[in-house]
């Protein structure tokens, strides 16, 4: 654990004649102008950073609550959309978009998987999800995917997204008058709320405007990466395969009938031009065996190399600015976590909102971190374990391959142990 590092700016005031002041001394020093452009909304109760899963959801409660909010969002609609990442949705996820009557693609294209297969050493079990957790399932549906529904139904009901804008400040929200600066088609605008939303992910500008002694800082970086691919290929089993192999990990996943999604562990200093498609083909063919395993190949239309690491701060609030998802915290790819735990975060904090608005209390605000975090810090760890178990870490044969073996025989051994994985991994109902 560190301290973080980086400075923020709630020194910084915009009046409404868009005149823009610092704090200096005792008084406040004029530092510039900022033009107001009468085409667009210049005032919101909840400024939104980021259409990723996060602000995206945000806006959809907050819009059924009649909240207003606008999302600026840095990248173009198409960008945003087409930008493969995360397949796998909990229960819980899938409940809240059906809640929010943005289900109904998935409910026709989604893949309910009713338990996953673990792989080590060329042995598979099965782990059934809807026998060990009352009938809780997980859904295979793309990210992407689920962006498009979302971007769609905003846009249906009038809730504002400005594409290629990006937020370049975070003013006063240690005080009562917020407001966030953004760049739009070269022109600088601002827009004023009374909350602002850092749902801006990792490389974002919501965390970096943290005052340096707010929070405290967590962060492990693994020593390998994933290589990532999407292929026109049959899915080679109906649900997902995660193996060791002495030749390292290898996750097996898809996203319909007709495309698979499959990863595999590489070296954190290894490039794409080292991989052709016959040889990850190769690799995955051979860290996926066991008897009766065949591995269906096809043309390769997406490839990206992922570094695994471990993220996250223990204070998601400072004044009237609240961060959710990977602006706050990010977890290795094991378990398919990331998503699920934005849109988590975003429940808690939508419902803070909500209560805010209606009663005029700020208990729910204030306790957003600790509610968040609670659900983050076991994912956090849910994470960290199916990395170490299925990772490969040192020599085949070495006190860590023991461990990891020991802890798959007693998977197959234990039901109270495999009960324990699929709980997690389904995501926990009451946290
Ligand atoms: P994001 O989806 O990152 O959205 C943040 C948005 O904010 C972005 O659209 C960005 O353009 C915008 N933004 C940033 N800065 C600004 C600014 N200054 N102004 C305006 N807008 C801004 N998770 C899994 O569960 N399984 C996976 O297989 C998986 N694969 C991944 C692969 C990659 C390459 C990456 C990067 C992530 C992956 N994840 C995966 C994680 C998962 O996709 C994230 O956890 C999820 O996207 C988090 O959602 P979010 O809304 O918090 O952030
Ligand atoms: C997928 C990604 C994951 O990280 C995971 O654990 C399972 C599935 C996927 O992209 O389908």
């Amino acid at each position: 654990m560190r301290r973080a590092r980086t400075g923020g700016d709630d020194r910084k005031i915009l009046r409404q004649d868009g005149n823009l002041f610092q704090r200096s001394g005792e008084g406040h020093e004029k530092i510039g102008t900022i033009k107001f452009n009468a085409n667009l909304k210049q005032k919101t109760q909840v400024g939104i950073i980021g259409a990723g899963p996060a602000g995206l959801t945000l806006a959809l409660l907050l819009h059924r609550a009649t909240i207003d909010c606008v999302i600026l969002e840095y990248r173009s609609r198409e960008y945003v959309e087409s930008r493969v990442r995360a397949g796998l949705l909990e229960q819980n996820t899938v409940d809240l978009l059906h809640e929010l009557g943005v289900a109904n693609r998935l409910n026709k294209e989604g893949l309910r998987h009713r338990g996953v297969y673990l792989s080590f050493d060329e042995q598979r079990i099965r782990i059934p999800f809807d026998e060990l957790t009352g009938g809780r399932c997980i859904t295979i549906y793309g990210q992407q995917e689920v962006l498009k529904d979302q971007v769609q139904a905003c846009i249906e009901k009038g809730i504002e997204i400005l594409f290629e804008a990006e937020v370049t400040e975070i003013n006063g929200v240690a005080t009562n008058s917020s407001s966030l600066v953004y760049r739009q088609n070269d022109e600088q605008h601002v827009l004023s709320c009374d909350f602002v939303a850092g749902c801006d992910g990792f490389h974002g500008i919501a965390r970096t405007s943290l005052p340096n002694n707010i929070y405290n800082e967590f962060r492990k970086d693994y020593p390998f990466s994933w290589l990532g691919i999407l292929a026109h290929a049959k899915p080679s089993s109906d649900e997902l395969v995660y193996a060791y192999h002495q030749r390292g990990f290898a996750l097996h996943s898809l996203r319909s009938e007709t495309v698979s999604r499959l990863y595999i562990q590489v070296d954190n200093d290894d490039r794409l031009e080292n991989w052709s498609d016959d040889k990850i083909w190769n690799e995955l063919s051979l860290r996926l065996q066991t008897e009766g395993f065949h591995l269906n190949t096809g043309a390769i239309f997406e490839k990206a190399i992922t570094p695994m690491r471990s993220f996250m701060i223990d204070n998601l609030q400072y004044g009237r600015l609240f961060l959710a998802g990977d602006a706050a915290h990010i977890v290795p790819p094991t378990g398919g976590k990331g998503l699920n735990l934005a849109v988590a975060d975003i429940k808690w904090l939508a419902g803070a909102l909500i209560h805010f608005y209606k009663h005029n209390k700020e208990d729910q605000l204030q306790g957003y971190t600790a509610n968040a975090l609670r659900r983050v810090w076991r994912a956090q760890d849910f994470s960290n374990f199916m990395t170490y178990l299925f990772h490969k870490q040192a020599a085949h044969g070495s006190f860590e391959y023991n461990l990891q073996k020991s802890k798959f025989d007693y998977i197959r051994l234990s039901k109270a142990y495999a009960t324990t994985i699929a709980e997690n991994y389904v995501g926990l109902k009451d946290i």
